[in-house]
């Protein structure tokens, strides 16, 4: 064991050599992101199996299951499962998404053809990072793909983080930032994703995301610091930890003191040498490790596009930080 393996803290599922592993994996980028071939997802998996799983989902951040059988609600639970433990507290205001019939864990997340009201995730950010626990990971099903677009772009933190230079780094190691689910700074695409970016927004649509600027003032916001450089648990590496659809400002400074800065990171964490791009086919499900990666959901199709998705849930960052 090298000095720096005995630095990192215990692993939730004991790491398999996903470089040698029995899994079929395909890179879809120099950033992240690895298609996984040859893996029934619908039963239950063997234990190296299932480490090999895990440890390609830590080395790529994001995993695209391919040529999966139809999961049912159950099976995508079970799945789910062995990632982590999951977490079904529902998304706040404007996210509200519907769940599965008798499975409050399985959030329903569907446009249907022409729909102009809501792109659930249509920005860059990592989920939920406005709650003390950010979800550690998500895994999302694809009922129904579109033909052509409605794709998923992710961005690799530690990419980000490891690209700044060593003064910045050192200046944003000692910050804390403070994420709020009211998506202050996220601006209107951000907040309001939400409107179809693949027309030319009408005057109804406008009205449409006024009334839900009035609704966000009726609904309790819900804030959180962490650190503006987190630590990943299970790998020992630092990453970003910043995005432009919940981070509000750095802890102890002003927003108009924080924009200048933050506008500059969160254009930086999504530079496309960063990024990989998904293409969603039916039964496809994606892997992603909230904690070192952002995600933007792409709205420009108008087809029906039904996603099911199962969050797992995190760990509270400031403590795991001092620990
Ligand atoms: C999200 O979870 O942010 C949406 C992802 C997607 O539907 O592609």
């Amino acid at each position: 064991m090298t000095a720096n393996q005995a630095t990192l803290p215990e692993r939730a599922i004991p790491l398999g050599d996903a470089k040698r592993s029995k899994i079929e994996l395909e890179p879809l980028a120099g950033a992240l992101g690895a298609s996984v071939f040859g893996v029934d997802v619908s039963g239950p998996l063997a234990d190296s199996l299932r480490a090999d799983l895990y440890g390609a989902f830590l080395d790529y951040q994001v995993l695209f299951v391919k040529n999966a059988r139809p999961l049912s609600p159950i099976q995508h639970r079970d799945f789910a499962g062995l990632f982590g433990e999951i977490d079904d507290e529902p998304f706040t205001f404007p996210f509200k998404t519907p769940t599965v019939d008798g499975h409050p864990e399985i959030l329903m997340n569907v446009k249907e053809a022409a729909d102009r009201s809501l792109n659930v995730g249509g920005f860059w950010h990592a989920d939920v990072t406005y709650r003390a626990r950010p979800h550690k990971a998500a895994i999302l099903y694809a009922k129904e793909a579109p033909a052509f677009g409605g794709d998923t772009m992710f961005a690799n933190q530690y990419l980000a983080y490891e690209a700044l230079s060593p003064g910045l780094r050192a200046l944003l190691d000692g910050l804390k930032a403070e994420h709020a689910s009211s998506m202050p700074y996220g601006g209107e695409s951000a907040r309001f994703a939400s409107v179809s970016r693949n027309a030319a927004p009408r005057p109804e649509d406008r009205k449409f995301a006024a009334s839900r600027y009035e609704r966000a003032a009726e609904v309790s916001v819900i804030a959180n610091d962490h650190p503006v450089v987190r630590t990943h648990p299970e790998t020992g590496r630092r990453c970003l930890y910043v995005n432009r659809g919940f981070t509000a400002r750095f802890t102890d400074m002003t927003a108009a003191e924080s924009l200048p800065l933050l506008e500059f990171l969160w254009e930086h964490a999504s530079r496309p040498e960063f990024t990989c791009r998904y293409k969603w086919a039916q039964n496809d499900i994606a892997i992603w490790d909230n904690r070192c990666t952002q995600h933007h959901a792409l709205d420009d199709y108008n087809q029906l596009r039904r996603m099911r998705r199962v969050q797992i849930g995190g760990r509270p960052l400031i403590r795991a930080m001092a620990a």
